[in-house]
């Protein structure tokens, strides 16, 4: 047989020998492994029995314990170690008299003054921990839950106002089912609750558990209580989400920006590679996100972008060798790369292992730092220098991303090597404090955007699709907007708001993949309703719609939504401004991509 370059396996032409061999299994294709996480090829329940199989169950002990219980037993032992405390200086003060008890005071409240701050945050941080890994998700659940079932039973037809009532009604009955559930429990939990402390406890700890557990049970369900009766009624009386189809017309002599659109290009580390998600019903390699980006470079040429965004699940699984390929990529269109902005999506920074969805992550595993850290890294070549973070002090646009990373980029490529553990809890601050990330206006009437990262920190495969918005972000989000009050803003992220106003197919769709705290966030973003539209992918589903003022639009995955031989699309969007900060959406261009060659289509006598 004749040699050449290539591997012998995956040569196709003929020669003199004749046909080149092909396997019996044909390794092109792919095999079972390939759609050992995809939805689309098993269904959730076998999925879920492999994941159970395969579980460890130390790890999962381990994650449940630092995840739950550790938050529940510091914010229960909180008011007990407080009012010890408290006592102590008391009876202190008590026994002294005249000037040696207000010096004694004073000097009690210097320390109290440092000492009460780090014990107040510690209970505040578990506190919220607590909510975003159990109360908000349970509050949503059970939203969800309630909406999908009277839709199913109530809106069989295309009645979207029908639709848009029963999920109010849906909400409303969905906190004040939570609110009497968590007032049963708190009402159970109150007998065992201590709320004094004594220095004495402290010698014979076992005396607290049983209280320091009950406080936390006390603490949450009360919280629980209040805040999904209040989510519940700002849920029902708030707008919801409806489908725009009357677009606004161009003025003339306005600014126009045009901004392509892009999302969950899923890009993968081999060149025979499936996606996840899609396993082997989906397309193989890159070559549709080459494809994409050569027609994008093409229609730049002729008519040139502002903004190539693309809103997340860069890579399909974060792995290095992924991101090498989506870097090359973009290496190969400098000028798009130019003006290109990436955030992160789920599937950048929570896939544990792309084929054992039984792998956890603990914690403080250095896998999830090192697909953070990647993730930044690539955010830092794409865009660092065109980008800003916001101050976390003076909440004002900070410094560019690459001058705020060059503290730490020793400290990265060094984890990055050995994956030390005190390398990465060094390396938490970047990731934590770096988002939202700004892109200010050029002028004051310009266009800003501001880019997010909506993922929530997930340790198990079955959940790595949840989104959280945190406080923090969306604060600093609404500074940086405030700071240019005539600009009009584009807000980027991975997760979509609320559920879509159209038939769902299947529960796990909507539960296991939303914004957990999206009406919220959409509450927050009221304010600047007539000057942003929000954009973001994860659902690869092409929608535009709007909340009251605020517009939304859903980019659909040009690479995942169709095989390699079928034909997609993706939008250009077209933004103007009155330059009195009200935002313009103009009609969208739409690109159709034809149908590329199947992968292995290449492959003649495959
Ligand atoms: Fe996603």
């Amino acid at each position: 047989m004749k040699q050449t370059d290539e591997d012998p396996a995956m040569r196709t032409t003929t020669s003199d020998a004749g046909p080149a061999p092909v396997p019996i299994i044909d390794p092109r294709k792919g095999d079972l492994e390939d759609d050992a996480l995809s939805p689309k090829q098993r269904s959730l329940l076998s999925i879920a029995g492999s994941l159970f199989a395969e579980i460890s169950l130390p790890k999962l002990l381990s994650a449940w314990f630092l995840s739950i219980v550790l938050p529940g037993i510091l914010l229960g032992a909180s008011p007990l170690v407080a009012s010890a405390w408290l006592t102590k200086i008391t009876s202190g003060i008590g026994a002294l008299a005249g000037a040696g008890a207000i010096v004694f005071l004073v000097g009690m409240a210097v320390i109290g003054w440092f000492g009460w701050r780090p014990l107040f945050r510690l209970a505040e941080y578990n506190f919220w921990t607590l909510n975003s890994v159990a109360v908000q998700p349970g509050y949503a659940l059970c939203r969800e839950a309630l909406q999908h079932l009277a839709e199913r039973l109530f809106a069989t037809d295309q009645d979207n106002r029908r639709r848009a009532n029963l999920r109010a009604r849906s909400a409303l009955g969905a906190g004040l089912l939570l609110c009497s559930l968590a007032i049963a429990l708190a009402a159970m939990a109150w007998p065992y609750t201590r709320w004094q402390g004594f220095a004495s406890d402290f010698m014979q700890p076992h005396r607290l558990v049983v209280p320091t557990l009950a406080n936390a049970v006390a603490l949450v369900s009360g919280y629980l209580a209040a805040a999904s009766l209040g989510w519940g009624i700002a849920d029902s009386a708030m707008d919801q989400p409806a489908a725009v189809s009357v677009f606004d017309s161009p003025t003339a002599g306005a600014r126009t920006w045009r901004v392509a659109h892009l999302s969950d290009v899923h890009v993968v580390g081999e060149r025979y590679g499936f996606r996840i998600e899609c396993g082997r019903g989906g397309p193989q390699g890159n070559g549709r996100f080459v494809q994409l980006m050569d027609r994008l470079a093409a229609i730049h040429a002729e008519n040139p972008l502002d903004i190539v965004l693309i809103s997340g699940d860069l890579t399909d699984a974060g792995r290095s060798s992924e991101w090498a390929e989506f870097m090359d990529i973009m290496s190969r269109h400098l000028d798009l790369a130019a003006r290109t902005l990436i955030l992160p999506g789920n599937h950048d920074v929570n896939i544990v292992d792309r084929a054992n969805p039984a792998r956890l992550d603990l914690p403080l595993s250095r896998g999830k730092r090192l697909r953070q850290l990647r993730t930044l890294s690539a955010m830092d070549a794409i865009q660092g220098d065109r980008v800003r973070i916001v101050d976390p002090t003076t909440l004002v646009a900070g410094p560019a991303v690459r001058n705020a990373l060059a503290p730490y980029r020793e400290r990265m490529a060094a984890f990055a090597d050995s994956g030390r553990f005190a390398l990465s809890l060094a390396l938490r601050r970047p990731w934590q404090d770096f988002f939202p990330m700004v892109v200010p206006p050029a002028t004051d009437d310009g266009l800003g955007v501001v880019i997010l990262n909506s993922n929530a920190e997930t340790h198990f495969s079955m959940t790595n699709a949840l989104g959280l918005m945190t406080i923090e972000q969306a604060s600093r989000m609404a500074a940086a907007m405030r700071q240019f009050p005539r600009a009009v803003w584009i807000v980027a992220l991975h997760h979509h708001l609320v559920e879509y106003p159209m038939a769902v197919k299947a529960f796990s769709e909507r539960i296991g993949t939303a914004l957990v705290n999206g009406s919220w966030f959409v509450r927050m973003l009221q304010p600047f309703a007539r000057r942003a539209v929000v954009m973001h992918g994860h659902r690869h589903i092409d929608w535009i719609g709007a909340i009251g003022d605020l517009r939304i639009v859903s980019a659909s995955s040009t690479v995942m939504a169709a095989k390699d031989d079928q034909p997609s699309y993706f939008l250009i969007h077209r933004l103007t401004t009155d330059g009195n900060g009200k935002l313009g959406l103009l009609e969208p261009e739409r690109i159709d991509m034809p149908a590329g060659e199947a992968s292995c289509g290449r492959f003649t006598n495959a």
